[in-house]
């Protein structure tokens, strides 16, 4: 027997608003026998009776990302799929799903306005009241705005998503939404819109900037209405919508919300139009911002300052809600911390100009208070103007893309398991449309270098395709004429006619990200769709180091926040010279310009460019030569013998093979020197197990990871952290914090330890591009006697369990349909081959195995 399931229309289920013309089809299969493959498959694309595709019987084993190619494919057109498939011992499996198409990012509408002054602080809400006729079969909201939006029609929100339409680089790529809103439609009707600054017009960046993206909130949408006759008609924004001040009279992404529930509106008027483009409408690609989950409050603390303080048990990205039944007129105020300090008072210097505060003047009747368009970084929450408060009242909400759960690993020791938990944490706190630094002090910005230190780790937790398909369009878009990617996408510090400022290790997530996205994914788009921009990335450089291959030019962040620094450190001041740490800089930059240049001819080759795979082959071979010539020496030493410049020596391969062990040996004993402890910044964090793994040192690297004493992963966790740090001592060992002018304490970096943990504690490692070849190769280390975890990959489950008792080593695992395995059992006799289903193995320790 097998099953068809998880049926994806360009990775997602059941799409609406769809503006791709040859959207690709997914499957997973299950099966109760073992070695199951597909052996064909049949697509039948249907208009209500129509065939718009089949594809006959394919003899074919794939199951992933089949390309429409069928008659084009119609706006605002529902499409059904079918799918059958037939497997190796002649089983047939059927499925379908459907798709609704866009309007191709089409309005017929234009903008409009408000009529308030620029700097009005309340939210404008448009409404217009409108008629029509019984017999309503399909109604469907397209909209977007100059701002964020929460939009209702007769009173129902039209859907659950928060911060729509998302974060682009605006002026170049403004998403829009589709929503089904056949439900909420009546003969009379009212629709209402209220827009806030957010990204588009809220301050914005740390330098206290606002305006970034335009000085204007406004509103685009059309409600396109279809009865049963076949008949429509349009609403649309125009001079028909009626504009006042809402309740919410202040809202800022990094600030809070004001809501006064009391608020009657005296400034009802006509709404203006308002002249802006349209032609960078897009399609929204990834999934929504919502509400996953609700936190329960843990504690009520009454800090020694007199504070009332709820603690959530957890730091995260969010919002409060809470139930309430005051008196009209009662002022609540809810500020938000991730921290209290040594004393246990309240800790929101760490947060720096954000004030994180939401404030609701009450409506004297019972209800539930949350705040709109704003989130915040917390753990903790001050409450001022409850007298009572009952802390079952209150609620955390958990705010973040809703990508879908792909990951999961847990192991016989505790810490590391808070550690994994406190990974997924940090991405969750950070993947908020894009990927951020952080979600609480006055930044939450697209830090590039962040994203590509984490974003192997990230794709195991969650399925991250949508999610940085989207975000590397914006990257695209905001690189500077000369190829230049900039440090932060979207990019909040672009200069009008300038080229974007980059550093090493940042503007290379243009070229590391795809890579990696396209060997999880085995997604060939993610390679062509980014082409342009990581050719141009690479020949900016290219341009920059002209013949002498050496990238020596520009401002480099280094191996931010390492510690190698530390004794230039004088009065502990945060200055960015002493976060870079004290590998070269430039010998950084020309590393990552050879990895960039890599990423680039293989993946020309990997698209048939002969030319290119040749012209950055040879630019690749020229780079490293260049590297060899300039910070190798005859004998094999570095001029940078710090952890991250040997670390990337050896995973670049920018020393020669046969300096390799000795190189290694070195890094080792670096690593002894300091007490078997790390002392990497950003760039090298990603690399030091698997280089230390790839290089027979495995037990070096498991100890590293079972490290307690600062700086070390486990550390923070016995300080009691429930997310990652942005800093390794971020609190100190005697309790004080780090300079609060850089003190995250949700910054996922540093939990790029994560892909390491799944491939080799788990052993969950891909041969090929997309899985289709699995390594299944546990990897223990001293001090874990058991793992135990899956990773759901485009085929389906990989499930590995292995476990050290007796003197035996067992393992369990079960592949998905469609795949090979490698079982490597640790220390056993030999590697298994197998195909898919589960399988359990047991072999004798060899001696010398935890
Ligand atoms: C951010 C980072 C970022 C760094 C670059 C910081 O302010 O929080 O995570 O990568 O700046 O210098």
């Amino acid at each position: 027997m097998i099953g068809l399931y998880a049926i994806t229309v360009e990775y997602r289920e059941k799409p609406l608003g769809l503006d791709v013309h040859n959207p690709r089809f997914s499957w997973k299969l299950k099966s109760d026998l073992n070695n199951t493959e597909q052996e064909s498959y049949s697509i039948k694309v249907m208009k209500e009776t129509e065939i718009v595709w089949e594809t006959g019987i394919m003899k074919s084993s794939e199951t992933n990302l089949i390309e429409y190619d069928g008659k084009p494919l119609e706006p605002e057109t529902r499409y059904d799929v079918i799918i059958v498939s037939t497997d190796n011992y002649g089983n047939t499996a059927s499925g379908n799903t459907c798709f609704e198409t866009g309007i191709f990012g089409k309005f017929s509408h234009g903008w409009i306005t408000h009529k308030f002054l620029a700097d009005e602080e309340a939210c404008p809400v448009f409404t217009r009241k409108f008629s029509l006729n019984e017999s309503v079969s399909k109604a469907r909201l397209y909209i977007t705005a100059l701002g964020v939006y929460d939009a209702f029609i007769n009173g129902t929100r039209v859907s659950d998503t928060y911060l729509a339409p998302g974060w682009t680089s605006y002026n170049k790529r403004l998403q829009y939404q589709t929503y089904d809103v056949t439900d909420m439609i009546r003969v009379q009707n009212e629709i209402s819109v209220t827009l806030a600054n957010g990204w588009y017009k809220g301050n914005l960046a740390f330098r206290g900037k606002k305006n970034v993206f335009g000085d204007r909130l406004a509103l685009l949408m059309e409600l396109h209405v279809t009865y049963e006759d076949g008949s429509t008609e349009t609403i649309g924004s125009d001079n028909d919508f009626m504009c006042c001040s809402g309740s919410v009279r202040y809202s800022e992404i990094y600030h809070g919300e004001t809501q006064d529930l009391t608020y009657i509106p005296d400034d009802i008027h006509k709404a203006d139009k308002y002249e802006h483009p349209v032609d960078m409408i897009v399609y929204t690609e990834n999934e929504p911002v919502r509400i996953i989950e609700r936190i329960d409050a843990v504690s009520l603390i009454e800090t020694p300052d007199g504070d009332k303080v709820i603690d959530f048990g957890q730091n995260l990205a969010g919002f409060v809600e809470f139930e309430c039944n005051l008196q009209k007129g009662t002022k609540v105020t809810i500020r938000h911390a991730e921290v209290l300090d040594a004393k246990g008072n309240f800790y929101t210097e760490n947060l720096r100009t954000a004030k994180c505060t939401d404030t609701f003047i009450c409506r004297g009747k019972k209800e539930i208070l949350r705040p709109r368009f704003t989130f915040h970084g917390f753990r903790y929450i001050s409450v001022e103007g409850i007298e009572e408060i009952d802390i079952s009242k209150f609620r955390a909400c958990v705010l973040h893309s809703d990508m879908k759960k792909t990951g999961d690993f847990k192991c016989s020791d505790e810490l590391i398991n808070k550690l994994q938990k406190n990974i997924q944490w940090g991405q969750k706190g950070n993947f908020i449309d894009i990927p951020t630094d952080c979600p609480q002090r006055d930044e939450r910005l697209g830090w590039t270098g962040d994203a590509q230190v984490f974003c192997g780790t990230a794709a195991y937790n969650f399925n991250t395709a949508l999610f940085f398909s989207k975000w590397l369009k914006d990257v695209a878009a905001d690189q500077g004429k000369n190829g230049s990617v900039p440090n932060v996408v979207p990019d909040v510090f672009a200069e009008e006619g300038k080229n974007p400022g980059n550093s090493a290790a940042w503007g290379d997530a243009a070229t590391i990200i795809p890579w990696e996205m396209f060997r999880r994914y085995g997604d060939k788009t993610f390679l062509e769709n980014q082409y342009l921009s990581m050719k141009s990335w690479v020949e900016y450089i290219a341009r920059e180091a002209g013949n002498t291959f050496l990238w020596t030019t520009g401002k480099h962040f280094g191996d931010w926040l390492a510690l190698d620094m530390e004794q230039y450190f004088t009065n502990r001041k945060f200055s960015v010279n002493t976060a870079t740490g004290s590998t070269d800089m430039n010998y950084i930059a020309s590393a990552f310009f050879a990895r960039s240049a890599e990423i680039l001819y293989k993946t020309a080759e990997i698209l048939d460019n002969r030319n290119d795979a040749a012209k950055y082959k040879k630019l690749y071979e020229n780079i490293v030569n260049a590297f060899r010539e300039e910070y190798v020496t005859a004998g094999g030493r570095l001029v940078c013998e710090t952890q991250t410049g040997m670390l990337l020596a050896l995973k670049f391969g920018l020393i020669e093979e046969k300096h390799r062990k000795a190189l290694a040996e070195r890094l080792v004993r670096n690593i002894k020197k300091h007490n078997n402890q790390m002392v990497t910044g950003f760039v090298g964090v990603s690399y030091l197990c698997p280089v230390l793994s790839e290089n027979g040192y495995h037990d070096i690297a498991g100890k590293l990871l079972m490290q307690k004493e600062y700086p070390s992963w486990l550390y923070p966790v016995t300080k009691g952290a429930t997310t990652i740090w942005e800093r390794w001592n971020g609190i100190k060992p005697d309790g004080s914090f780090e300079n609060p002018e850089m003190n995250s304490f949700n910054h996922y970096a540093y939990g790029a330890i994560g892909d390491w943990i799944y491939k080799y504690i788990l052993g969950i490692r891909a041969l090929e591009p997309g899985y289709t070849d699995i390594l299944i190769k546990p990897e223990p280390i001293e001090g874990i006697k058991y793992a135990e975890g899956h990773y759901d990959s485009i085929h389906g489950r990989i499930y590995v369990k292995w476990a050290m008792e007796g003197g035996e080593i067992s393992i369990d695992t079960i592949n998905p349909v469609n795949c090979k395995a490698r079982i490597v059992i640790p220390g056993g006799s030999n590697e298994i081959t197998v195909g898919s289903g589960e399988y359990s193995f047991s072999e004798k320790l060899k001696e010398g195995i935890y």
